[in-house]
């Protein structure tokens, strides 16, 4: 069984998202945020079935029941499993979450079972608790930086309390985390924090942001962006703010700071027939428009090779529309190294593709 989180108001989506993929499996709701799914197969083989998933948030491959009759026999529990399955020395790591409907309810019984696990490692294999998140900070040279990528080395560790007494636990070994990235989120549960700068023009600011932190990549200074359906600016704002410069596109005129900033060129007018002379670094698209033409905008853009990575917002009128995300599954050329196409916790009626066309040569370039 493998279990999958949404936001609540997405497990409809997600549960045809899924039936449309794999028709044959049984899908189990479980409380309003989750469901169980049981399909014949591999993990692997699951995921090369079903695919992105624009509604889920995180994934629990292989999950089974986890009782919890007290915190200390639940980590002496987890503590023997790990001792079994886990390489000695190698890098893992442990959430403990809670999912009881009410979003923080048990956090605090879950940092305790945390805690318990490390102090029974502490006695009994000390050799696993140096590998407890070892990676992050070695990995990025970045403390600040929580959460960045899987390594191929890395296993994940997933204990998920449904109640205070019962929960659910989904061990995958290294390098499952690290291959199934875009299923399987280094955030837990799926959920990407992102502070609010106060400065910027709008929220969408957000959206921006936790993509970069989804991707692990963020936009730098010296890079080049091309910002489509740019006003009033916030995606714009936050490259410029970095050193990074901005190819501003949109009918209308962005904040007046941002008009005048040297880092910013604004060109007035239509961001589906704007193209750049040379290729840049980043595509960025928040544009309003049909589903169908931001499909088909950020296809043409990797077809022709005209970024190395994109960020494009894909927004709804109504609800009916979203099995048109299946065409971006579907035609996302094979030389697009990563992509993920996904629900943003920052997303209203819309969803995100986002990824990397990879370092080929760029058409026109040099
Ligand atoms: C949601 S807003 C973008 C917000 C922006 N990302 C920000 O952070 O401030 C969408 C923008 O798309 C622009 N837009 C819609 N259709 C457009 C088109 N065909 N060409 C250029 N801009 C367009 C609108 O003028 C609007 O400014």
């Amino acid at each position: 069984m493998h279990l999958i989180l949404s936001a609540p108001e997405n497990r409809p989506f997600l549960e045809q998202e899924l039936l449309r993929a794999l028709p044959t499996s049984v899908l189990e709701p479980l409380g309003d945020s989750m469901l169980a799914l049981k399909a014949p197969g591999s993990w692997s083989e699951i995921r090369a079935a079903v695919g992105q998933t624009v509604f889920a948030r995180q994934w629990l491959p292989e999950a089974r029941s986890f009782p919890v009759p007290s915190i200390r026999a639940a980590a002496e529990t987890l503590v023997t499993e790990l001792i079994g399955c886990l390489p000695e020395g190698a890098p893992w790591r442990l959430q403990v979450e809670p999912r009881f409907g009410v979003t923080d309810a048990g956090r605090h019984r879950c940092e305790l079972i945390r805690d318990s696990v490390i102090e029974q490692l502490r006695k009994r294999r000390r050799s696993l608790l140096k590998g407890l998140d070892a990676v992050p900070k070695a990995a990025l040279g970045d403390p600040n930086r929580a959460c960045p990528l899987f390594q191929p080395e890395e296993s994940l560790v997933q204990l998920l309390l449904t109640s205070l007494e019962v929960g659910f636990l989904s061990i995958l070994p290294a390098p499952g985390p690290f291959t199934s990235m875009g299923w399987v989120s280094p955030f837990p549960l799926g959920e990407v924090p992102v502070a609010v700068d106060k400065a910027a023009p709008s929220r969408a600011f957000a959206k921006l942001a936790e993509s970069e932190r989804r991707m692990g990549r963020a936009i730098v200074a010296g890079e080049t962006c091309v910002d489509l359906g740019a006003a009033p600016g916030s995606w714009t704002y936050q490259p410029v703010q970095r050193g990074a410069r901005v190819i501003a596109v949109d009918r209308s005129p962005l904040r007046d700071d941002l008009m005048r900033s040297p880092r910013v060129t604004f060109h007035q007018g239509d961001a589906f027939r704007f193209v750049p002379e040379t290729p840049v670094d980043w595509l960025l698209c928040d544009v309003i428009a049909a589903p169908e033409r931001s499909i088909g905008l950020v296809l043409e853009w990797v077809r022709e090779r005209r970024c190395r990575y994109f960020v494009v917002t894909i927004k709804f009128k109504g609800q009916e529309d979203y099995a048109q995300l299946d065409v971006l599954k579907r035609e996302m050329p094979r030389w697009v190294e990563s992509f993920q196409l996904l629900h943003l916790c920052a997303n209203k009626n819309e969803a995100c593709v986002f990824g990397t066309v990879g370092d080929g040569p760029l058409k026109n370039a040099g």
